[in-house]
C-alpha cells in the first residue's frame, strides 16, 4: 500500500519503519524542510523515505495521523486540498476529542480511529527506540471506515498485535480511562506510574477511576467499576518504572494532551450533569502548570 505517515514522531516512526519493512511505499509528512529523511529503529539499518512530497500523499491509499491530539487539526487543515477523498485516514493518538472535526473536515473519505499500548521513544534527531511491545485497536467512524477491517491485517503483519474494534468508542474509552486515571496523578507529583500504589496517592487514583467509571456507564461503555480498577492497577503495576507522557511533558514545561485526555472525560459529564470534582480538581491543577509554563516563554 501507499501509506503517508503525518506526525513522524516516535510513534508515527515506530509504523513507518515496521510498515516500510513489510513492503510497503512508506512516506513521511513533517514539520522539517526535507524531501527525505533516514529514520533509523533501535540497531536496525536505517531506511530512507519520502519527506513531504505532496505527490505521495496524493496518492496515499491511507494516511495516518500520529500527531499529539492537540496538533491533529494544525497539522492536517494545509493538507485537506490534497488528500483524495478513496485515502483512508487514521488518527493514532492518545485522548478523544478529534472524531467530530475530523468527520466534518473529511466527510467523504473512510475514517478511522485507533488506540495503542506500544511504547516508542525518540533517541536522537530521527532515531528512535521501541520501548515496550503493546497491541493497537482499531475501528472506523463513519460507514466507508467501518468498511476497512481488511486495514487490521494489513497492519497485524508490519507490527502485531493489532486488533478490529466493530465499536472502536469502547477501546478508546478503557485507554481514555487509563491515562485519567494514571497521566495527569504522576504529571501532578512527578513520579513514576508505579509509585500511584502507594498509600499515599492509591485513594486519590480510586476516586479518580470511580468517577471516570460514572461517565463510562452514562457514555454506554460496557464495563464494570471492579474490572475498571483492576485494569488500572494493572497498568499501574506492569509498568511501574514508566514515566507517562503527560509527567515527561509537565517535567519538560511542554504542553500536554490533558485538554483531550480529563478535558474531554469533564465535557463528557458537562453533557450528562454529572459533577467529577477529583478530576476536574486535576485538569485545573495541570492546567495551571502549563500556564506558567506560558507564562516563561
Ligand atoms: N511515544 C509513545 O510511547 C506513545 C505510546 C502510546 C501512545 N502515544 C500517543 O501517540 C501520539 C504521538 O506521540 P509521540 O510520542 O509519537 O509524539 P511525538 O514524538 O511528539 O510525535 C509527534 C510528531 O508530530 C509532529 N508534528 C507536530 N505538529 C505537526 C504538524 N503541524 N505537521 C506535521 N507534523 C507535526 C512532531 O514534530 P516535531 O518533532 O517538530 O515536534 C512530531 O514529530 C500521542 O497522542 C501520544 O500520547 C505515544
Amino acid at each position: 500500500m501507499n501509506i503517508t505517515i503525518v506526525g513522524p514522531g516516535a510513534i508515527g516512526c515506530l509504523w513507518a519503519y515496521h510498515l516500510a519493512h513489510h513492503g510497503h511505499q512508506v512516506s513521511l509528512w513533517g514539520r522539517e524542510n526535507l524531501s527525505k529523511a533516514s529514520i533509523q529503529l533501535d540497531q536496525n539499518s536505517p531506511v530512507s523515505l519520502a519527506y513531504n512530497q505532496v505527490s505521495e500523499l496524493q496518492n496515499a491509499d491511507l494516511i495516518i495521523v500520529t500527531v499529539k491530539a492537540w496538533q491533529v487539526e494544525e497539522a492536517l487543515r494545509p493538507l485537506v486540498s490534497h488528500i483524495h477523498s478513496d485515502s483512508m485516514v487514521m488518527l493514532m493518538h492518545n485522548g478523544m476529542g478529534t472524531a467530530s472535526w475530523l468527520q466534518q473536515t473529511l466527510p467523504n473519505n473512510p475514517l478511522l480511529l485507533a488506540t495503542t499500548t506500544h511504547g516508542a521513544l525518540r533517541v536522537a534527531n530521527h532515531a528512535f527506540n521501541h520501548t515496550g511491545v503493546g497491541v493497537t485497536h482499531l475501528g472506523g467512524i463513519n460507514t466507508s471506515g467501518k468498511q476497512c477491517s481488511f486495514l487490521a491485517e494489513v497492519l497485524q503483519h508490519s507490527l502485531p498485535d493489532v486488533m478490529w474494534c466493530e465499536a472502536i468508542e469502547q477501546a478508546l474509552w478503557n485507554k481514555l480511562a487509563i491515562n485519567c486515571a494514571i497521566n495527569p496523578l504522576t504529571a501532578k507529583y512527578s513520579v513514576p506510574n508505579g509509585r500511584l500504589a502507594d498509600e499515599e496517592y492509591y485513594s486519590q487514583l480510586c476516586n479518580v477511576v470511580k468517577e471516570v467509571h460514572l461517565v463510562m456507564q452514562a457514555e454506554g461503555m460496557c464495563i464494570d467499576l471492579a474490572e475498571l480498577q483492576t485494569k488500572v492497577d494493572d497498568v499501574v503495576r506492569l509498568t511501574a518504572n514508566n514515566l507517562s507522557s503527560m509527567q515527561q511533558d509537565i517535567a519538560h514545561h511542554r504542553r500536554s494532551e490533558i485538554d483531550f485526555i480529563t478535558g474531554y472525560l469533564l465535557s463528557r459529564a458537562r453533557a450528562h450533569q454529572l459533577e467529577l470534582p477529583y478530576n476536574q480538581a486535576l485538569y485545573n491543577d495541570i492546567q495551571r502548570l502549563e500556564q506558567t509554563f506560558e507564562q516563561e516563554k
